[in-house]
């Protein structure tokens, strides 16, 4: 029977399976930091853009202010870890790419790391934004994309 409920009992029961990406970005003084996303999505064919919500108290909100720039990567099995590390520490006070050991390369367009053991990145850059009450929704288009053909794509449960 349908019944009325809250939002968390029904979002909780009916949003997992779900792909989960992360959000390379630039911090503001230097270095780079990474987010666990969940609420992303294509949002153009032509030109290829995808749009990726980030709440404002996020340290990765501030890096987006100061650098018009993200890389989204969609990660592999074995990355597990590092995407529980992204969704729970701020790059405020950790140093995520230290921290996860990441292997990556520097990408063609803003030089933002390309992380090697993930399925496929895009490098994007930021044309518009939209205020999504305590969210901001950042539209990037994509200039340039990487596939790792070896890789199996992971899937949050
Ligand atoms: C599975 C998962 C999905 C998440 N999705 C989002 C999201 O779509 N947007 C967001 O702002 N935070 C999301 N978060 C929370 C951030 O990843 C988390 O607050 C992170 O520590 C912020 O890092 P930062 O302060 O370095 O930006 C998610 C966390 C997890 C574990």
């Amino acid at each position: 029977m349908t019944q009325l409920t809250t939002l968390p009992e029904a979002w909780g029961r009916s949003h997992l399976p779900s792909k989960v990406v992360l959000a390379v970005t630039q911090k503001p003084e230097s270095g780079y930091n990474l987010i666990t996303l969940e609420w992303f999505t294509r949002t153009s064919i032509h030109p290829p853009m995808f749009a990726i919500s980030i709440g404002h108290s996020r340290f990765s909100h501030d890096c987006l202010e100061a650098h018009r720039y993200f890389n989204l990567v969609f990660p592999s099995l074995e990355m597990k870890a590092l995407l529980s590390l992204c969704g729970s520490a701020s790059g405020r006070d950790t140093d995520k790419f230290e921290t996860g050991k990441v292997a990556s390369f520097p990408g063609k367009l803003h030089k933002l790391p390309i992380l090697s053991e993930a399925v496929a990145n895009f490098e994007c850059e930021l044309i518009t934004q939209v205020r999504s009450g305590d969210h901001n929704i950042y539209v990037g288009e994509v200039k340039y994309s990487w596939l790792n053909e070896e890789k199996e794509l992971f899937f949050y449960k």
